[in-house]
């Protein structure tokens, strides 16, 4: 299969199994032309960082509920989100988030930039995060890699180099993979085909959108992929 056409069947499974997520929107309202909200998919990415979706999904209902614009958190007193971050861990993610949010609000007026360049010069934003909030909230073409955006291609390429010297391997299908038409859904849908079928152990290939694509499952081996080099 062609890049687009690995693109086309992935979205078409997202459209119907993509997971529902506070920080999303959902089918229905993207097809009427619905876009997330920056605030709301910056927050759930600086989040997400090092935690889990599960942590993550209580966190963020109260975060949203208590200060539901960035203008609201950036007035917000330190000692209040620093305790509503509590059991978040990572401390330092709190902080940034505060400050971050303080710039927006006052330097920006309110609004985040819509470039990864724009997004990687605000705080306690990195490359992955800078590529994963303008490909979600401003459907920009970035390219979002994470570990389960690497096992999937390592799988569907059949990498068998070990990481960490695959990564950018790993990185160049990813980019090759990303379409021009909703590359924000495409890269929530890799992140979903990771978390929920393409998973570590015994994923879930019969029901795959790139089983007859995938060429670790044709030779046996998806399971034993990405290979790891000892720490
Ligand atoms: N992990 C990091 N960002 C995510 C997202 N937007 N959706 C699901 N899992 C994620």
């Amino acid at each position: 299969m062609r890049d687009a056409e690995l693109s086309n069947a992935l979205l078409a499974w997202y459209d119907t199994h993509g997971r529902t997520l506070p920080w999303r929107v959902g089918p229905a309202d993207r097809a009427a032309g619905i876009r997330a909200d920056p605030y709301r998919v910056w927050l759930s990415e600086i989040m997400l960082q090092q935690t889990t979706v599960a942590a993550v999904r209580e966190y963020f209902r109260l975060f949203t509920e208590r200060w539901p614009s960035v203008e609201a958190l950036a007035a917000a007193e330190d000692g209040d989100v620093m305790a509503a971050w509590a059991g978040l861990g990572y401390y330092a993610r709190a902080r940034n988030l505060l400050k971050c949010a303080r710039v927006v609000a006052s330097d920006l007026g309110g609004v985040f930039p819509d470039t990864v360049d724009g997004l990687r010069r605000l705080p306690g934003i990195g490359p992955y995060t800078a590529g994963a909030i303008a490909a979600i909230a401003f459907d920009r073409p970035a390219t979002v890699v994470d570990g389960n955006v690497e096992r999937v291609m390592a799988r569907l390429h059949a990498i068998k180099s070990p990481l960490p010297a695959a990564k950018s391997e790993l990185t160049e299908c990813a980019a090759a993979l990303t379409p021009q038409t909703r590359p924000g859904d495409h890269a929530q849908a890799v992140m979903d085909l990771g978390a929920t079928i393409c998973t570590p152990r015994r994923p879930a290939c019969g029901i795959c959108p790139w089983r007859d694509p995938c060429a670790a499952r044709a030779a046996g081996i998806a399971d034993t992929l990405p290979r790891k080099l000892p720490k």
